[in-house]
């Protein structure tokens, strides 16, 4: 667990290592107002108040965001923040970090087309089921050094895939590397729902307003991906089954119509679990009739990363595992994918 949202730490220590770690290179407001935190006793008072759990770096600042403070200086966000800490407060308790990135559809659509179709997918720690749409947006996969990616219509290093109607408002960008099977066309999905603790809804504007809240301030290339996912995902609404992954799977998986593969899918969700619900977890999949895709952080999902052959230059990348036999390595926002061997 990240020190920032082990709530063990001093809040002090977790405010430092989120600017450090976390905020350093991602966000230049987030680790001026984190370090800044960090070094003032009447702030981490304040946060204090909060249940540990909820004391959180990327919360704490996200809820402010949602309560309109103003990205800039950490003098006149200490201030703001004093003045409307009431609400800030409050949507702390009743809000949790969910970040919804349907970038991430770039790095598993290579995986997804390349399983025996029709599918039937199921997102576990979905959000707001903005991963559920993979066929509906548009992506644009490059080759690092202009190298050829294979079956392109665009040439220049560069290969579209569009859904079957037609170019889609979403358009996923992703850098690649190593031999991956990019898709000549979109997989068949004939099914899909998922499964959350807290669904967010993309009809209702005050949970598309928090997941605005959630993406950090200077990553305005997110902020137009999530109106424009929102948008095609509000033509298609998609059940999300509100409850804990491991006790609704079984359920959810004898749902799925018979004749087409059923793919278990999740991305940055088994963080959230402690080592027994990740176990869990892991067991279900290999006793349950489906496919299983991962993609989280290196030492997440079980028994993944004893079975990875390269170590990954990057400490935050993420391993994309099929059926808990790593195929490559992620950003963790789906900005690249690196196939393994
Ligand atoms: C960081 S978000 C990722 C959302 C989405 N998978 C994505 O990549 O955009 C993690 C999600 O997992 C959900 N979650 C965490 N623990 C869960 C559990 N035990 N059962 C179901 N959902 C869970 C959270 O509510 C949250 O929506």
């Amino acid at each position: 667990m990240r020190e920032s949202t082990d709530a063990r730490v001093a809040t002090a220590q977790r405010y430092r290592a989120f600017a450090e770690v976390e905020a350093r290179g991602m966000s230049a407001c987030y680790e001026r107002w984190a370090a800044g935190v960090a070094a003032d006793p009447a702030l981490v008072s304040l946060i204090d108040q909060l249940p540990a759990v909820k004391r959180q770096p990327n919360l704490v600042f996200s809820a402010a965001r949602f309560h309109g403070a103003k990205v800039g200086e950490y003098g006149e966000f200490a201030a703001w923040l004093r003045e409307h800490w009431s609400e800030v407060a409050a949507t702390c308790l009743s809000h949790a970090t969910q970040t919804n990135e349907s970038g991430r559809c770039a790095v598993l659509l290579p995986a997804l087309a390349a399983l025996a179709g029709p599918l039937a997918l199921i997102e576990v720690g979905a959000s707001a089921g903005l991963c559920l749409h993979p066929d509906r947006y548009s992506y644009r996969y490059h080759r690092g050094g202009g190298g050829d990616v294979s079956g392109g219509d665009s040439g220049g290093g560069e290969r579209m895939l569009h859904p079957a109607d037609g170019p889609s408002p979403v358009v996923l960008d992703c850098m690649l590397s190593g031999p991956v099977p990019v898709p000549e066309q979109m997989p068949e999905i004939v099914w899909r729902a998922g499964i959350d603790l807290h669904p967010l809804d993309v009809h209702n504007d005050a949970d598309v307003a928090w997941l605005d809240a959630l993406i950090w301030p200077e990553h305005d290339d997110r902020r137009l991906r999530l109106r424009a996912a929102v948008a095609v995902a509000r033509q298609q609404p998609v059940e999300i089954v509100r409850g804990d992954l491991n006790d609704e799977i079984e359920a959810l998986v004898a749902r799925a119509p018979a004749g087409a593969t059923v793919v278990v899918f999740h991305t940055a969700v088994l963080a959230y679990l402690n080592e027994q619900g990740r176990n869990r977890f892991a067991a279900q999949m290999t006793r349950l009739p489906v496919r299983w895709l991962s993609n989280e952080g290196q030492s997440v999902a079980p028994g993944v990363l004893e079975r990875l052959l390269e170590t990954p230059a990057e400490a935050s990348a993420f391993v994309l595992a099929l059926d808990g036999q790593p195929i490559a390595l992620t950003q963790p926002h789906g900005r690249s994918l690196h196939w393994l061997g």
